[in-house]
């Protein structure tokens, strides 16, 4: 690849995959690789779904972009249905191309009907490649650093009890943008105690909760969207990854209050692509899809399959230090060698995700994983922790 930047910040380490099935990626010799990532946590309902291969081929045979004067019907019926998961009876929807896009329409609406300065955010969240709330801006921020706090005892983070949290400043505060359970890739999910503590006081001050569902929406944890593990409504659902399986579209979802209210200002944002038909019709399908073959209940199931398998091999493998998750959403953490053991998953064609600096490998597979294919993993996470074994004895 002499001619790409290549600038994500991660190794290339395939250059030649060409055709895909499911969680299966076949190279240009025809050899097979298992992506236990789903690409970049994107393809929920596995790569190559011939069902979403026809409406796009369907599609792309008719229209696939419109304009700013002129729109597809069909624009409508997806947000009726992301709505209606959202539990956004008479909300609305904006259909965008990217995640980072996504949270940074929800962030200008929130500022926009924000009449505090500061919005609040944990130390450890993701919400980007760009925008207002990946820069988290001194002046326009309060970053919580939850996880090093007095009342954080069982390692589990701030329950809301400490003199730390009662040193946030809610007054000056109108927006909490939560990312619930990603957390910088390394899958830790904030205490239900403080987000609901954190959801009460930013409603109490007519504050806005915005929701950043790129990773942990459309099923990836086991319910539609990661704050249903919460007691919690949002007020703003920004969606991505899994909402297209692939197809670069996402939303942004906004309660009917708050619609209400931004109807009331010149509020203005626009971009060459939004409310693409082929994208939201694309989500619109991504939805039926999941709802037709109940795979919320899969990712709950498939989760847990994973899960207590992955326990198995830590009562047996001291190596591994933690197993945690929700849905297909797992991580295993490593007191070392993190790194060997990704490498030679990589050999031996097992693709998951190894964060820089963290002994932390993480499995985010399609919704609709079969079991073999989590046994076939499971198999070769086995032998490479004996092996391992076997050369620090
Ligand atoms: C939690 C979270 N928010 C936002 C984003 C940004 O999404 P995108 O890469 O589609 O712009 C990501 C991407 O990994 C993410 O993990």
């Amino acid at each position: 690849m002499k001619h790409i930047i290549w600038s994500t910040g991660h190794k290339l380490k395939f250059d030649n995959i060409i055709d895909s099935d499911n969680c299966f990626l076949f190279d240009t010799q025809g050899r097979k690789l298992i992506d236990l990532e789903s690409g970049v946590w994107c393809t929920c309902l596995g790569h190559n779904n011939k069902r979403l291969n026809k409406l796009i081929t369907d599609q792309i045979n008719k229209i696939t972009h419109t304009g700013f004067c002129y729109c597809h019907p069909q624009i409508e019926a997806t947000a009726i249905k992301l709505l209606e998961i959202n539990n956004f009876h008479g909300g609305k929807c904006e259909f965008m191309c990217s995640g980072s896009e996504a949270v940074e329409y929800g962030m200008r609406v929130a500022r926009t009907l924000s009449d505090r300065p500061l919005a609040l955010a944990f130390s450890d969240s993701y919400f980007g490649s760009y925008g207002d709330a990946a820069t988290k801006a001194d002046q326009m921020w309060f970053i919580y650093d939850r996880l090093n706090c007095s009342c954080n005892q069982k390692n589990t983070g701030c329950t809301g009890e400490c003199e730390e949290f009662n040193q946030i400043p809610f007054e000056k505060i109108g927006i909490f943008a939560l990312e619930p359970g990603s957390s910088s890739g390394l899958v830790r999910f904030p205490d239900p105690q403080l987000i609901e503590k954190i959801a009460t006081r930013i409603h109490e001050n007519d504050g806005i909760l915005l929701s950043n569902e790129i990773t942990t929406g459309i099923g990836r944890t086991g319910k539609w969207f990661g704050y249903q593990h919460y007691n919690i409504q949002p007020d703003i659902v920004a969606m991505g990854k899994g909402l297209g399986n692939g197809y670069p579209v996402s939303a942004t979802a906004i309660s009917k209050q708050l619609a209400e209210k931004l109807s009331q200002h010149a509020f203005h944002y626009s971009q060459s692509h939004q409310n693409d038909p082929l994208g939201a019709i694309v989500a619109g399908e991504v939805i039926d899809i999941i709802k037709e073959n109940n795979l919320i209940d899969a990712a709950e199931f498939n989760g847990n399959y994973l899960k207590e398998n992955l326990q198995r091999l830590k009562q047996d493998f001291s190596v591994i230090k933690d197993i945690r998750g929700r849905g297909l959403m797992l991580a295993i953490e490593f007191s070392s060698q993190a790194d060997r053991i990704f490498e030679e998953l990589l050999n031996k064609g097992f693709i998951v995700a190894k964060r820089s600096n963290a002994e932390v490998l993480r499995i985010d597979p399609a919704l609709t994983i079969e079991k073999e294919t989590m046994d076939l993993f499971l198999l070769a996470f086995h032998d490479i922790l004996s092996k391992l074994a076997k050369d620090n004895f």
